[in-house]
């Protein structure tokens, strides 16, 4: 079957990132190096606080002692509500990215200021209900939007599929505005099979749990291999 072409407005370097609420705890700290040394661009930090999401996860004393065990940057992604409560301690804990959900707060402009104040980049996410309209105020104060392709707050969740249609509804969004050094995040059931389709959609940085980077047929450096040939694989028809 014939590819389809990649858009040359589209193309850009993907960024590969290891969800850590899919990691072995048993021995976190091997599978730590073993991501690190496989080239896993970040760590993916989920944060949930049992109301925005109906679930807890990690925390951010959890994120401190990932920054002493590796040195592969972290990006933080918030699923609690009133997120500018909790923004200093994020980037105080490392956090390369911080990401904010654009229905947890009523102040979200505010909030990814707070964000690049205290030095971090700023992501806004949008649930798969939420249209990309929320956007359009807020482009020149985000590095980064994150299109869940799940529903927030569990692992090994089905894609929903309208939201593949919302990667490319955002990556024009984004270029045709002048806001192309924006990076796209998928988030939730980033696999092998959708990885192509969401990187041709405009998708450029690629969190992987248990769909991928965590898959229970293989190894951390299988799968980590795995995703960079498909990776290449794209980078290059581009
Ligand atoms: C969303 C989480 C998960 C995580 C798990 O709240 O951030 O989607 O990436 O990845 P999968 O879907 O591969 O288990
Ligand atoms: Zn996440």
């Amino acid at each position: 079957m014939q590819e389809a072409p990649v858009d040359p407005r589209t193309a850009r370097p993907v960024s590969i990132e290891a969800s850590v609420a899919c990691a072995n705890f048993a021995h976190l700290g091997l599978d730590l190096e073993a991501l690190r040394a496989a080239g896993v661009d970040y760590l993916h930090i989920d944060i949930m606080d049992g109301r925005f999401v109906p679930n807890f996860c990690l925390d951010f004393s959890l994120m401190e002692t990932i920054a002493k065990l590796t040195d592969t940057p972290m990006d933080c992604h918030l699923m609690i509500e009133d997120p500018e409560r909790y923004i200093p301690r994020a980037v105080q804990a490392g956090a390369e990215f911080v990401t904010i959900h654009v229905e947890a707060t009523k102040h979200a402009q505010r909030a990814l200021q707070q964000i690049r104040d205290a030095g971090a980049k700023a992501g806004i996410a949008l649930n798969p209900a939420t249209p990309t309209g929320s956007l359009d105020y807020i482009l020149d104060d985000v590095d980064m939007v994150t299109v869940m392709t799940v529903n927030p707050g569990a692992v090994g969740q089905p894609l929903v599929p309208a939201t593949l249609r919302k990667i490319s509804d955002v990556r024009h969004l984004l270029d045709d505005s002048g806001h192309r050094s924006v990076e796209i995040q998928v988030d939730g059931n980033v696999s092998f099979a959708n990885i192509p389709i969401m990187v041709k959609a405009g998708a450029s940085m690629l969190v992987g749990g248990t769909s991928s980077i965590f898959h229970k047929n293989y190894s951390i450096p299988e799968a980590v291999r795995a995703v960079k040939t498909l990776v290449s694989e794209l980078e290059r028809v581009s």
